[in-house]
């Protein structure tokens, strides 16, 4: 019997970065963008296959550190079990290093299918919590917000060493999502803020304090369904991000256009320098919104509603 699992890809709508310093943010999962992982039981020692990154090594031959390995390892810690002969396989339609937390998702999928083979089952919290220790390599100093969004799967409030909050959605709501087609890591991006701030502690942490304010307003919004001054949230928080320095010269690009072609607002998404911005649209504006995305030179355009409940 073969075990496969799934993660979604996120968007961060409000809040990135402060989120670091112990300020909120508001995080929505992107559905439609998933990692998988699928698990073959079989004779040979326990195989990590990744065919994106031409990745194919049995575990005992990757470091402590290998992000794949460390997340395979801390899993079966986790279970208590011993790592069996198998095969797994790890595959993604996530961009990689492009703000829709490409790697935490990849992570959740293989700490879902390895709780199914063991024949476990672990709660949201307890998969999130194995996966900010994965994040923790990958990234440094992750805040948790990525591995919580995706974890739940569902529209979060979250602050740093507090229990997330699950946001109820009163009505539906549409994003779009525009990839930049640079990469960017997320660990030069939030160390790029820490600098500026270590160099400006004042000056930032009014900053920081600015972009949470806008995330305990926008999550109201949000819960609500009131979309138009949700997208004016949105659009004031990448006026913060980009005093910050993190947004770039094809983000605010996309960032014009989105809001040009009547976007409610829009704003880069994750840790920026390149990567995604995500724009909240009325259905009938989709068309125009897209290709005015295209137009400005997104290498790919995604979708996403929020359902209601
Ligand atoms: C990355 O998706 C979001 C950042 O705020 C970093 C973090 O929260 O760990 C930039």
């Amino acid at each position: 019997m073969t075990y496969r699992a799934s993660a979604c890809g996120k968007s961060i709508l409000l809040g990135e970065h402060a989120v670091v310093y112990g300020f909120p943010a508001v995080a929505i999962p992107v559905v439609g963008l998933r990692a998988t992982a699928e698990l073959a039981p079989g004779d040979t020692p326990f195989l990590l296959n990744a065919p994106a990154i031409g990745l194919t090594s049995p575990l005992k031959d990757l470091p402590a550190d290998h992000p794949l390995a460390f997340c395979v390892r801390r899993a079966f810690e986790f279970l208590g079990t011993e790592i069996p002969t198998a095969t797994l396989t790890v595959t993604s339609d996530i961009p990689v290093a492009s703000g829709l937390g490409s790697g935490a998702a990849v992570s959740t999928a293989i700490v879902r299918v390895l709780t199914a083979s063991a024949g476990r089952s672990l709660t949201p919290g307890e998969i999130s919590r194995i996966v900010f220790d994965v994040e923790r390599i990958y990234h440094g100093t992750p805040s948790g917000v990525d591995n919580t969004v995706i974890a739940y799967e569902c529209p979060v409030y979250f602050q740093r060493d507090r229990e997330p909050v699950l946001l109820p959605i009163q009505s539906e709501l549409l994003f779009l999502l525009a990839d930049s087609g640079v990469r960017s890591e997320t660990r030069a991006a939030v160390g790029g803020v820490r600098q500026r701030w270590q160099a400006n502690p004042a000056r930032y942490e009014d900053l920081f304090r600015r972009i949470g304010a806008l995330a305990d307003t926008g999550r109201g919004h949000l819960e609500n369904g009131r979309a138009q001054p949700l997208g004016i949230t949105m659009n004031q928080c990448h006026e913060l991000l980009r005093t910050i320095g993190v947004s770039s010269p094809a983000l605010d690009r996309l960032v014009e256009a989105a809001r040009h072609a009547g976007a409610l607002g829009a704003k880069l998404t994750g840790a920026g320098m390149g990567g995604n911005v995500v724009a909240l649209i009325n259905p009938q504006d989709f068309d125009f919104v897209e290709s005015a995305l295209r137009g400005a030179g997104a290498s790919a355009v995604y979708r996403t509603t929020l359902e209601p409940g």
